[in-house]
């Protein structure tokens, strides 16, 4: 379901904005320090509960301001709205939904599914695993409910072994027993990323073959323990080592999905822009798989798409996102980069930035056509 509403107050340089009705494809422009990015910055706080800029909510509260508040309603029958509300002065995030105060930030990502992609995420295959197991369980939760459950769960017990490494004793019965709580979660997690990986291979491939044809491209999942071995094995066999490291090595915190290409690791041969074209189709198929498993759709924050993609990968990417009916704020400093991507028949709305002498940004619509 799209955001029929959306309306943000206190955000960085950006005056109130409230938008209604929001279309499918809403293409924003305006010059550098405008406040673009702060707008896909605020449906992100809105969806996800944080900022893809900084870890301190407080910097993007606007500096003369009090508080942020970010409200969207999400069309359909009836319409659900949302919300979040952040005050300089306290550290909470307070989360409303339907009407009611709700304590869990899961809630704000099952009411509304986000992709990003911005030169962050272009960096998924050359960055660090936890990017990918990011995107890797992003996919598994919005699929499996008990997921986060289990991850959670996961997490707390190797917390605990990890205490005791560091400062029990070796033949303490609560490791024991914490490893055991602690296979037993990562063995259902394994279950279900490999379960999710196995179905998102396809759509993938799929997508990928439409944006650039790579021949010998593959992604694998890898667990993150021995693939010989049981976790319990493994965790016991690793106590030594464990201990004198001060965490555990192996385990579902390890998990990663290698991207190879032929028979080398994909970031070692690809050229940046192909890069681009990988990262670009396994989010395009994240949000299809998404579709064909919960009949939802993402909503895709698209930042300076011209400044990544050249014109005719611009173009096909735009395709893709038409075809799927997904939700599309995208940002641009060209004023016309992007308005001819589209069929007539695309529901889309132009907007524009405008940054005052003083730095505030309005946003204003531009000639719009709304089919
Ligand atoms: N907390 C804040 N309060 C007010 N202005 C801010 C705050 N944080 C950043 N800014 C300003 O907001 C402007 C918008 O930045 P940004 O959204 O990155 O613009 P764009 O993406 O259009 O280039 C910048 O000029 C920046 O200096
Ligand atoms: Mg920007």
């Amino acid at each position: 379901m799209p955001l029929d509403r959306l309306v943000l107050h206190g955000l960085r340089n950006l005056q109130p904005v409230d938008f209604e009705p929001v279309s499918r494809v809403n293409l924003i422009t305006g010059e550098n320090g405008s406040g673009k990015t702060s707008l896909l910055e605020g449906i992100h706080i809105l969806g996800m509960g944080r900022s893809f800029r900084t870890r301190n909510m407080r910097h993007v509260i606007a500096h003369e301001g009090e508080e942020l508040l970010v409200h969207g309603r999400l069309a359909g029958e009836p319409p659900i709205p949302f919300g979040v509300r952040r005050r300089r002065s306290e550290g909470e995030l307070e989360i409303r939904l339907a009407g009611e105060r709700v304590g869990r930030l899961a809630s704000l990502v099952e009411t509304l599914p986000l992709q990003l992609i911005n030169p962050d995420a272009f960096r998924l295959l050359e960055g660090s695993p936890a990017g990918r197991r990011e995107f890797l369980d992003w996919g598994v939760f919005h699929v499996k409910h008990d997921f986060l459950e289990a991850w959670q769960r996961a997490r707390r017990a190797l917390k605990h072994r990890n205490a005791l490494l560091r400062h029990g004793r070796m033949s303490d019965a609560s490791l024991t027993a914490w490893e055991h709580e602690l296979v037993h979660w990562s063995e259902r997690i394994d279950a279900m990323r490999g379960a999710w990986v196995e179905a998102f291979l396809p759509v993938f491939e799929e997508t990928l073959a439409g944006l650039l044809p790579l021949e010998g491209l593959r992604l694998r999942y890898t667990r993150g323990w021995d693939r010989r071995r049981s976790l319990a094995e493994v965790l016991r066999q690793g106590r030594d080592v464990d201990r004198q490291m001060g965490f555990t090595q192996q385990g579902p915190q390890r998990a990663d999905l290698a991207i190879r290409l032929g028979k080398r690791p994909a970031i070692e041969v690809l050229s940046r822009g192909q890069q681009k074209l990988v990262v670009s189709a396994m989010k395009l198929a994240q949000g299809r798989l998404l579709e064909a498993s919960t009949g939802r759709r993402c909503v895709y924050l698209i930042d300076d798409l011209p400044a990544e993609l050249d014109a005719s990968h611009r173009r096909l990417f735009c395709r893709w996102l038409e075809n799927m009916r997904c939700q599309v704020f995208i940002t641009s400093i060209e004023p016309d980069a992007l308005a001819d991507l589209w069929r007539a028949d695309t529901p889309l709305a132009m907007f524009h930035v405008k940054r005052s002498a003083a730095g505030s940004g309005e946003l204003l619509p531009r000639e719009r056509q709304i089919s």
